[in-house]
């Protein structure tokens, strides 16, 4: 069987897998009244599905799944999620994101299920302004079971956070203190248009360009970007443990790096965040015997991956918020 590689020479060893599109949180900039169920929702794979599904794209060189939502911890399967790909020769990373509800109580299962990176959304450090920016008041949770992560020596872990012009653009100093002792990652991720917040949009966008500025004026160094790295251009500091990512979707050339593809709860691939363009797999995953077909789908479907989104032309593709397609 060949591998995942497109018209553009771009190869694909990162996929992230939507396990569900419901969310418990209700993010300003994503569900702002919260996650409606619509009522022809199709079932999210089961893990037999799941696994099929993994073992596909792994034998066609993907070795990198991170799980996302909605929020992944509302499936109570999880742990058995995380076990299957965990169980798949040629996976070695396994990712997931999560708003940390649940972060606490279940980290250690996820860990001893095989859980290998984990990247948690914190927009800000101030716990009012949590509470607006999310709809809960879970900060000091969150900060806590982070804190036990990072006790414990796991320290593949990051945390994002989206700028929000107005709401949390004054958190800056509050980062780097954090960062000085922490050694994590942080991502600052310039909010994104999609099909349902436009308005939000338009008050809150901050640019990317504007945070990196002040990095650069306060003696933080741009590092040179490796192989397989996400789309985030790091930042690193001599006096800070912690290093700073910034990811800038309008920033040319953001897609050019694209090493990822897609498939949402229900089993649609998506070739891009913001495209037009996929097909739905589940019919690939009812028994083993359809294996070999899927992994052939996948590779044709490939060649019809773009050169680039089009946000800048304000077209955001199928996607009404990032929670259903797990950003
Ligand atoms: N723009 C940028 N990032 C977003 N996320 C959700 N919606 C958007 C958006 N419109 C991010 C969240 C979280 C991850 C699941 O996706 O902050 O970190
Ligand atoms: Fe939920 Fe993530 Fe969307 Fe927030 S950004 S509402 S945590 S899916």
């Amino acid at each position: 069987m060949g591998s995942l590689i497109d018209g553009f020479g771009r190869r694909f060893p990162y996929l992230r897998l939507s396990v569900i599109e419901a969310c418990n949180f209700r993010c300003s900039y994503c569900l702002p009244n919260g996650y409606q169920t619509v009522p022809d929702a199709k079932m999210p794979l089961q893990i037999d599905e799941i696994s099929r599904l993994l073992r596909a794209f792994a034998a066609v060189g993907m070795s990198k799944v991170r799980i996302t939502g909605g929020e992944p911890t509302l499936r109570k399967d999880l742990p058995d999620i995380i076990a299957a790909a965990a169980a798949v020769p040629g996976i070695g990373k396994i990712a997931m994101t999560s708003n940390g509800c649940v972060l606490k109580r279940q980290s250690r299962i996820w860990r001893d299920a095989g859980l290998t990176h984990l990247n948690l959304s914190v927009d800000t450090l101030d716990a009012a302004a949590f509470h607006t920016i999310t709809g809960h008041d879970r900060l000091s949770d969150i900060l806590e079971g982070i804190e036990s992560l990072l006790d414990d020596g796991f320290d593949t872990l990051k945390i994002n956070a989206v700028m929000l012009r107005g709401l949390n653009d004054d958190q800056l100093p509050a980062w780097l203190e954090y960062l000085r002792t922490r050694p994590l990652g942080i991502r600052f991720i310039e909010l994104m248009q999609t099909g349902t917040n436009r308005a939000y949009f338009e008050r809150h966008h901050y640019r990317a360009e504007a945070l990196e500025q002040q990095l650069l004026a306060s003696a933080w160094q741009l590092q040179p970007s490796v192989a397989d790295a996400g789309p985030a251009r790091v930042y690193r500091h001599p006096d800070y443990k912690g290093s700073i990512g910034v990811i800038a979707p309008y920033s040319k050339d953001f897609c050019a790096g694209c090493n990822r593809l897609r498939v949402t709860a229900a089993g649609d691939l998506r070739l891009c965040l913001f495209g037009n363009t996929g097909i739905p797999l589940r019919h690939y995953l009812g028994s083993d015997a359809d294996n070999g077909a899927l992994q052939s789908a996948l590779i044709s479907q490939l060649g019809l991956k773009a050169i680039g989104h089009r946000l800048h032309e304000g077209e955001t593709g199928l996607v009404p918020h990032l929670a259903s397609i797990g950003g």
